[in-house]
């Protein structure tokens, strides 16, 4: 068992934003939860949040934790899941009320409330909703570590394109303010007053600008983000990951290193195995051959296949002890 997780985690204290990166089922929560654990127990507070409606952490500590904020699950460490569909429906909200006050709209006029519901059925504003949900939480709170549960790789890939969503959504609300100038001019008329709507808009949106500007600036870099790729002893999971690897050099987001998850015990084999096991066992040496050979000296951790689901505090305690303790 190799511990540079751990002296991953303990020569780089200035890296305190880590992302477990990977494709589904790997054991992307899993690894975050239990490095939460991990550095909890170490005396650091730890935020491990997650923004899937899939409600992963909530399973993985056996406890509804789903929209309430950040819950204390132990000592320093707590544990947040955003309800995503309820931030895209304040959004909405936000949206609404800004063009209210900024037009003295009473209502919003119909044909522009359409235009707000397609625009939020939208994936960018779906997207950016969430986003901005993972940006409140990392600029605001004081934790040592703030460890983000992804969802799986593809999507993962999407929100560090996230600026350039972005973009198109700040182009799209441009478009919008284009398409309401002919409301401008009525209400100002009727308010005989020049509208002064025009900087506060264009204010907004740089701040929101500058907002992801900042936030992708951490994100992508390697003094303060440290982004683990999960990957198990697979043909198929190891040429995907290759592939998003390089993707990810692409998007300029520098990968610190390789957990290989659900290694079969090397002790198996010195049982009397039935063909089955010593043919996956075998077949998994071979995978874990091509991973040294692909990933060699980034790999930082091996991390056994347990003998049942890791879900519960003492389960993951037991993670935890094998995967960070000198054993
Ligand atoms: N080393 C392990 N030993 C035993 N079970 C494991 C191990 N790692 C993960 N699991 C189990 O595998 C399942 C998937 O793990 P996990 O939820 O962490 O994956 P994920 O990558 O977060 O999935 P998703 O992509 O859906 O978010 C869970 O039931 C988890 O308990
Ligand atoms: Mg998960």
């Amino acid at each position: 068992m190799t511990t540079s997780l751990r002296r991953v985690f303990e020569s780089q204290p200035d890296r305190r934003y880590i992302m477990f990166g990977g494709k589904g089922g790997l054991g992307k929560t899993t690894l975050s939860a239990t490095s939460a654990f991990w550095l909890a127990s170490q005396g650091k507070r730890v935020l491990l949040f997650s923004v899937d409606p899939q409600a992963s952490l909530s399973d993985i500590f056996e406890r509804d934790i789903f929209g309430r904020g950040p819950v204390p699950i132990m000592e320093n460490l707590w544990a947040q899941e955003v309800d995503a569909d309820r931030r895209i429906r304040e959004y909405q909200d936000e949206i609404r009320k800004k063009i209210l006050d900024m037009y003295g709209f009473d209502k919003v006029p119909e044909e522009i409330d359409n235009y707000i519901a397609a625009a939020s059925a939208e994936p960018a504003m779906e997207e950016s909703a969430i986003f901005d949900a993972v940006v409140d939480i990392i600029v605001q709170g004081d934790y040592d570590y703030y460890i983000y549960d992804l969802v799986p790789l593809g999507h993962a890939l999407y929100y560090l394109s996230m600026a350039k969503v972005y973009d198109e959504w700040i182009n799209k609300i441009t478009r919008l303010r284009e398409d309401m100038r002919q409301y401008d001019q009525v209400a100002a008329t009727m308010r005989r007053e020049e509208t002064v709507a025009e900087d506060q808009i264009l204010g907004e949106l740089t701040y929101i600008k500058e907002r992801i500007n900042a936030s992708s600036r951490i994100l992508t870099d390697a003094k303060r983000t440290a982004f683990f790729f999960v990957v198990v002893p697979e043909n198929m999971i190891i040429l995907d990951t290759k592939k998003a690897a390089a993707l990810f050099a692409k998007f300029d987001v520098p990968i610190s290193g390789y957990v290989v998850n659900r290694v079969l015990p090397a002790d198996l084999t010195r049982e009397n195995l039935p063909p089955y096991l010593r043919n996956r066992i075998a077949m998994q040496e071979r995978y874990l051959g091509e991973i040294n050979a692909g990933f060699g000296n980034q790999v930082l951790a091996y991390v056994p296949e347990m003998e049942r689901d890791i879900t519960g505090l003492p389960m993951i305690e037991r993670l935890a002890r094998r995967l960070f303790d000198e054993v």
